[in-house]
């Protein structure tokens, strides 16, 4: 018995001089591309050790052309620049502990895409209010779904409305920034090579400095907000992709929280009257619209200071032509219209669902789920589908950048001869509601349901219209007799004075 215990302890200390794999490999815990522009790109690469990090990239897949360094940092970010416009850019990361060289890590290669010029099609993602529930680094499962459905889905960027963790007033910022590592815990699945944009939520309690601290450290962002860009420079900015014009305003700037004033309105006018691009989209966190927070400025009527800024910022929107307003920090997906601009709550993102109000005035559509939302974004169209954690699209629309309508008129039998022969004529009004001028218009295919066919040929021609003009179309449709009701779908393109082509409500299917 005795020589028996003597081969087990020495069995088991040859185990540990053998064990080969350190306990100590160093792990990436975060990969992200940030401030991506037409011809470069900011790369962060946080280690879990204070480390040395080479980058190479080029590109075409596993031909590397040039190299970036950085050495003796947690948190690297290097500047990858002489990049192609529209170009994907294959990258590959090597991160070694600092000092300790046989500790060392080759990352898989990953790719993003440079920003892309006005003209040019693609399409991003819209998720938020992703927090956990309790003071956790760990964030809901859901999130992950939700950024594995954004994994698939063919995005250039993007955007979140906030409430990215749940800060606490008295977070360190080491605590603080633990809480945003669970957040690439999950999302560097997308964000190396994605360039996520989020807006600042209240839970990301930057009136406190620990925890405005961490924000300010583990983001990268674009800072171009002039007066502030010292003080809060990533809080509130905005960029440029395609023909679109981004916007993050901060809804949460310490003693304006729920507010957007002073020198982030100025700005706003400002950077809202410089933009040229087709589409402007402006992304923050607490709703304009259809809020529920009591409390909040912009939903409290009795609140005038609060009441009157939200009809300004509404009125300023309007003015430069918003297209699309992104929010949360309601946990539910709503959309709301208001004088042409689209305002959706897209809070699903992981934090215990609220129940919508009821519907109320300019309310479209409200569902209480997990989602997000996908923006397919060519010159003529933006396309937005918001998506449950399943896959389930919960509502789908088109918004056109041309303002152009066409409005069912009058529909009758033009003639005793016509009533025979089931000839009904349709006139519809064709309104250029648009700032525009459009010409070369043309009605591209009309098709109807339930087995009624067009009489009237296409395509064919339709005087030009200037911007306010409205002119009547008549078309006739064969009805046989005992059809009683029926839709009927009409196509048109035309041309601005620019040339650009346009689609309504796109190409006529044949
Ligand atoms: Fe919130």
């Amino acid at each position: 018995m005795r020589l028996k215990l003597v081969t087990i302890l020495a069995a088991t200390a040859v185990m540990f001089l053998t064990a080969s794999t350190p306990a100590w490999a160093i792990q990436a815990a975060n990969v992200a591309v940030s401030v991506v522009e037409p011809a470069q790109a900011v790369l962060v690469v946080k280690t879990d050790v204070i480390s040395d990090m080479t980058v190479d990239f080029g590109s075409s897949p596993g031909t590397y052309t040039a190299t970036r360094t950085s050495n003796g940092l947690v948190r690297h970010e290097v500047t990858l620049d002489g990049l192609t416009p529209s170009g994907v850019v294959y990258y590959r990361v090597t991160v070694t502990e600092s000092g300790n060289p046989a500790n060392t890590a080759t990352l898989a290669e990953n790719s993003f895409r440079t920003t892309r010029p006005a003209g040019e099609a693609f399409s991003y993602a819209v998720g938020g209010d992703d927090r956990p529930d309790t003071d956790t680094v760990v964030q809901p499962l859901v999130w992950g779904t939700i950024v594995g459905q954004m994994a698939s889905e063919g995005l250039d960027l993007v955007l979140t409305v906030g409430d990215i963790i749940y800060g606490l007033p008295g977070d360190s910022l080491e605590r603080a920034a633990a809480k945003y590592d669970g957040f690439f815990a999950v999302t560097s699945q997308i964000t190396g090579g994605v360039p996520l944009y989020p807006a600042v939520g209240n839970h990301e309690r930057i009136a406190y400095a620990g925890s405005r601290s961490a924000f300010e450290r583990e983001f990268t962002l674009p800072a171009n907000n002039g007066a502030e860009a010292g003080t809060y420079g990533e809080e509130y900015y905005s960029f440029d992709n395609g023909d679109t014009h981004f916007i993050s305003l901060c809804t949460e700037l310490p003693g304006q929280e729920g507010l957007i004033t002073g020198n982030q309105k100025t700005w706003l006018e400002n950077d809202l009257a410089a933009t040229d691009r087709t589409w402007i989209v402006v992304f923050m966190h607490r709703p304009l619209f259809s809020g529920l927070h009591p409390g909040d400025p912009w939903t409290n009527p009795l609140d005038p200071v609060g009441q009157q800024n939200k009809a300004d910022i509404h009125s300023l929107l309007q003015q430069y032509g918003v297209d699309v307003v992104f929010q949360g920090h309601e946990h539910f997906y709503l959309h709301h219209q208001e004088d042409g601009i689209q305002y959706l709550i897209t809070g699903g993102g992981g934090a215990p669902l609220h129940s919508p109000p009821p519907l109320a005035a300019g309310d479209i559509f409200s569902v209480a789920a997990f989602e997000h939302v996908k923006v397919d974004e060519t010159r003529n169209t933006l396309q937005l589908t918001a998506i449950d954690q399943s896959g389930q699209t919960l509502e789908a629309f088109t918004i056109w950048a041309l303002d152009i309508n066409l409005v069912l008129d009058n529909v009758y039998w033009g003639s005793y001869t016509g009533y025979i022969l089931r000839d009904l004529s349709v006139d519809y009004t064709l309104a250029n509601d648009d700032a525009a001028d459009i010409s070369n218009i043309q009605v591209t295919g009309l098709d109807a349901s339930g087995g009624v066919a067009s009489i009237t040929g296409t395509p064919f021609s339709v005087a030009d219209l200037a911007a306010g003009q409205s002119t009547v179309i008549t078309v006739d449709y064969m009805v046989s007799p005992g059809i009683t009701s029926f839709s009927t779908f009409t196509y048109i393109s035309c041309e601005d004075l620019d040339g650009n082509a346009y689609e309504f409500p796109g190409p006529y299917p044949g």
